[in-house]
Order: C-alpha cells, then structure tokens, then sequence
C-alpha cells in the first residue's frame, strides 16, 4: 500500500436502514487531482468526511502514506477542506482568517503573519488582507479559504463543490488558478463536483459515483473512449454532449447577406 498516496478499502455506510455506501475502493497517487462526479445524494460528501475523519465508517479502511489513518483524529491526518460556502470567520479580517490555524500551532505561531500574507499572495489577495470577508466577491472569498487551507500545507486538500455557488466566469478563472496552486504546492487533490464539465477540465482521473457505488475511475480520455455502462454514457458524456451541441448552434458560420458579422 505504501506506494499510494491514499488507498481505501471497502468502505460501507449505512444510516438508519439506508445504504449510503456500498463496498467503495479506490487509490489516489501523489500529487494527483482526482474528481468525485455523482449527482446529488450519491454519498460524495459522505467520503470525503470519513476521509477527513468526521464520520466513523461502519466497514473499511483508509491508510495514507501506507499508515492505517481510519480512527485517527482530523488533526492527524494531514489533510485540508475547502467547503462550497467558504465557511470563513465573518468577524476576522481576511489576514486574521488565514493566520487563525497558524497561531495555534507552535512550530508556525511566530511567523503566522509573515505565512499568511504570502499565501495571500499565491491568491492574488494581498490588498484585500485587511478587509473582512464580506466586502469580498464569492470568488475572491473562496480563494481567502484556499489560502487558510494552503497556508497549513496540507499534503491533501479535499474541496466540496467549492465553485457551486460562483458564477461562470469566477469558476473558469479558479478552475486555472486552482491547477496552477496544485503545481505550485505539489498538493494531491480531492475534488467533489457535480458538474461534469468541471470534472473533465481540471482532473487527472475522474470517479463516477451512483448511490453509493464507484461506476468507473479512469481517466477523463478513458471515460469518453470506453464508458463503464450505461449510466456513464448518460449522466457524464451524453450531458457533456449536449452543452456542446448547445453552444455549437452558435459555432456556426453565418450565410452572406445576413449582415451578423462585418
Ligand atoms: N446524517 C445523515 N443522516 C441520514 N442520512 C444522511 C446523513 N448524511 C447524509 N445522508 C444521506 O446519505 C446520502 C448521501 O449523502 P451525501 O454524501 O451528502 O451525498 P452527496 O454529497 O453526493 O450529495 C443521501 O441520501 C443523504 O440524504
Ligand atoms: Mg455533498
């Protein structure tokens, strides 16, 4: 196992009589950006806190680095969370925010101030550092949270739907900005989403998830050449074909004589 970033091992779930994950296993490598696609209820969020250690699977394993990391405290583990609604102290300004984790811990509390305006930096944030959160744009408080959970330098950040609540264009920018910090810092990612145009444009490999079950891993190129069945043929690359279709309409190269281009 050791040669894995991360291996879980049959990994179950169940609340009340429901089954909210069925025998799930999967690796992530090192420094990889692996995407969890499923639509909504699929038990995306459910992995990523027992992940986190937020919730105790009822079977299954996860190890890290080739240690068994299953009933490890959060704190143990290593790992970083970005959440879709930012979850950023609205009383603090954003330097206040980033330094927060910084100052409790004893190997970075005295240069917290001096970590926390460089990973201001890394997001483009610097001359908002004084301002509180909620003079921000959802973008730019969404990169105030990256910063805080960079800042720890987590070997793994886990992200849940983190662009849901932004619009089109904030989401295409940090998609970007989001790949180049993975290079930067070297960060293995974990990324929910249910959009599958997302998936596709920022992961290495993409897990397809439906109630409860991996239907396919592979790689983006994979899952569109050779679909697991035909559950991926229609929630991923059948939607995925009708954006497409969608914007191609306007693709179109217009007739002489219709006066819509000069
Ligand atoms: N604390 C809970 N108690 C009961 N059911 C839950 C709880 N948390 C999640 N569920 C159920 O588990 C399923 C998976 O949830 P979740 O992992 O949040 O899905 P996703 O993140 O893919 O939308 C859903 O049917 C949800 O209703
Ligand atoms: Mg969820």
């Amino acid at each position: 196992m050791t040669n894995h970033k991360l291996v879980v091992r049959d990994l179950s779930v169940t609340m009340g009589k429901k089954q909210i994950l069925n025998h799930v296993n999967f690796e992530v490598e090192d420094g990889e950006f692996l995407s969890i696609l499923g639509p909504s209820g699929c038990g995306k969020t459910t992995i990523l806190r027992i992940l986190i250690g937020l919730l105790a699977p009822k079977t299954g394993t996860v190890h890290k680095d080739g240690v068994d990391i299953t009933k490890a405290s959060p704190s143990q583990r290593g790992m970083g969370i970005v959440f879709q609604n930012y979850a950023l102290f609205e009383n603090m300004t954003v330097l206040r925010n980033v330094e927060y984790a910084l100052r409790l811990n004893k190997e970075t509390k005295r240069q917290a101030r001096q970590i926390a305006m460089e990973m201001l930096r890394h997001v483009g944030l610097e001359e908002h550092a004084n301002k509180k959160p909620g003079k921000l744009s959802g973008g730019q408080q969404q990169r105030v949270a990256i910063a805080r959970t960079l800042a720890l330098h987590p070997d793994i950040i886990l992200f849940d739907e983190p662009m849901s609540a932004l619009d089109v264009d904030t989401r295409m920018t940090l998609r970007q900005e989001l790949k180049d910090l993975q290079k930067t810092f070297k960060t293995t990612m974990i990324y929910i989403t249910h959009d599958q145009e997302e998936a596709f444009a920022m992961s290495d490999r993409i897990m397809v998830m439906d109630e409860g079950v991996i239907v396919q891993i592979d790689t983006p190129e994979n899952i569109i050449r050779n679909p697991a069945d035909d559950y991926v043929r229609d929630f991923v690359i059948r939607n995925i074909q009708l954006k497409i279709d969608s914007l191609s309409r306007f693709a179109a190269v217009p007739e002489e004589g219709t006066g819509a281009v000069e």
